[in-house]
């Protein structure tokens, strides 16, 4: 979203659902696409992911009307309303991935942290697509709580915003996810990809110095329904097996462990630590290549990445294994594509993919078939903001 072209946009749908638009301001939250680390965050992993140009704002002033502080929410892309009083915060019945439960989790999760919430008129525009892997759950969390601190006057450390926006997708929807998401979308910048220790939760800049080179999504179009209870299966074999290991997390365990315990673990387990330990080692070769631009490198720790996660950790599908497919089939006849990967949680949802930038046009027309979500060309951007609309 460009804040200067929308502007106009923004403020007379704002005007449209609250009567005026005096005094607006507006929290930018950009989604993210992660290169790679996948599945390796909630095991106190190293990710590598970046902000992308697609973001979610949440237009918002002052309540205006006396009375007990209130929270008003619209969405405009999904064209539905949400109101509750800041006061008593609870979860929205019927359906924990209604986009209302993280705008209500988001304010809930301030308020457990001592946010005195303030009431307010909250307007949501987005042009991120929904479960194409670009996080726009995150980055509606990011910009909400952005929106509600500016509210109620307060600031808040980036990563603690980033837990209390972790926290209201495990209460609030259910998903056990890990802290990379909420965590670029939050302290991205611009050209950089982020490397996080999700262990010491240590944030790297990592510059992307890739001479006509660009990261490019591929979207399959498809979100398979299993989506969030395999992935909540997936973080509990991992603990199971670390726990076997005697360790708390698998971020302590070794190759050696993995060997001395093989017995021990069931197959699926052996499976799971093998692409945790081996794929938080790509992020570090990954991390290095990308500083040297080194194209060959980075294509080849994609497609390692992809076939781990396919084989060992299971979470692609399909659809995702064909547009990896034909992104390669393509790059056969001219050279363009490196690597690519799943991106994300898996089971649906996009391709993350390296390209010569001038060969994208072709690219997305070649895959529209197998990518029926969409294909988009990726600017690193920068995290979420605040300013005056
Ligand atoms: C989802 C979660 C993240 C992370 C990825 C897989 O996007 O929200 O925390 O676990 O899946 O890497």
């Amino acid at each position: 979203m460009n804040l200067k072209s929308d502007k106009k946009r923004l403020l007379a749908l704002f005007k449209k659902q609250y009567g005026s638009a005096e005094g607006v301001h507006v929290a930018l939250a950009p989604g993210r696409s992660n290169l790679i680390g996948e599945h390796t965050d909630y095991n106190n992993g190293l990710v590598l992911p970046i902000a992308v140009n697609r973001h979610t704002a949440v237009l918002f002033r002052p309540q205006q009307k006396a009375g007990a502080p209130t929270v008003r929410v619209h969405s405009e892309t999904l064209g539905s309303s949400d109101e509750f009083g800041v006061d008593a915060i609870k979860p929205l019945k019927g359906g924990e991935n209604h986009w209302a439960n993280y705008v209500r989790g988001t304010a809930w999760a301030l308020a457990k942290r001592g946010i005195k919430l303030k009431g307010g008129d909250l307007l949501i525009s987005s042009d991120l697509p929904r479960g194409a892997g670009l996080s726009s759950s995150a980055s509606l969390e990011v910009a909400t709580g952005l929106a509600l601190l500016s509210l109620a006057g307060r600031d808040m450390d980036r990563q603690a915003l980033a837990f209390a926006c972790q926290e209201a997708e495990h209460v609030y929807a259910g998903v056990r996810c890990g802290i990379m998401d909420q965590t670029v979308v939050a302290r991205a910048r611009p050209g950089h990809a982020l490397m996080l220790d999700c262990d010491s939760i240590a944030v790297r800049h990592v510059p992307i110095q890739l001479k006509g080179y660009s990261f490019a999504i591929f979207d399959t179009g498809v979100r398979h329904k299993l989506a969030s209870s395999e992935y909540n299966k997936r973080r509990s074999e991992c603990e199971h097996a670390a726990a076997l290991m005697k360790h708390k997390t698998l971020r302590g365990v070794g190759f050696e462990d993995l060997a001395k315990y093989a017995g021990k673990m069931n197959a699926n387990e052996n499976k799971r630590v093998r692409h945790v330990l081996t794929e938080n080692m790509r992020v570090v070769q990954f991390a290095a290549a990308l500083e040297r631009g080194d194209v060959e490198e980075l294509g080849r720790l994609l497609h390692l990445s992809h076939m781990s996660l396919s084989q060992d950790y299971e979470v692609s599908c399909a659809e995702l294994d064909l547009v990896v497919m034909e992104l390669a089939k393509q790059s056969s006849k001219d050279h363009a594509c490196p690597g690519s990967r799943m991106t994300g949680g898996g089971f649906g949802g996009a391709v993350v993919a390296l390209l010569k930038s001038s060969a994208f046009p072709a690219y997305a027309k070649a895959l529209k078939k197998s990518a029926k979500g969409g294909s988009l060309l990726l600017e690193p951007g920068e995290g979420a903001l605040v300013q005056k609309l």
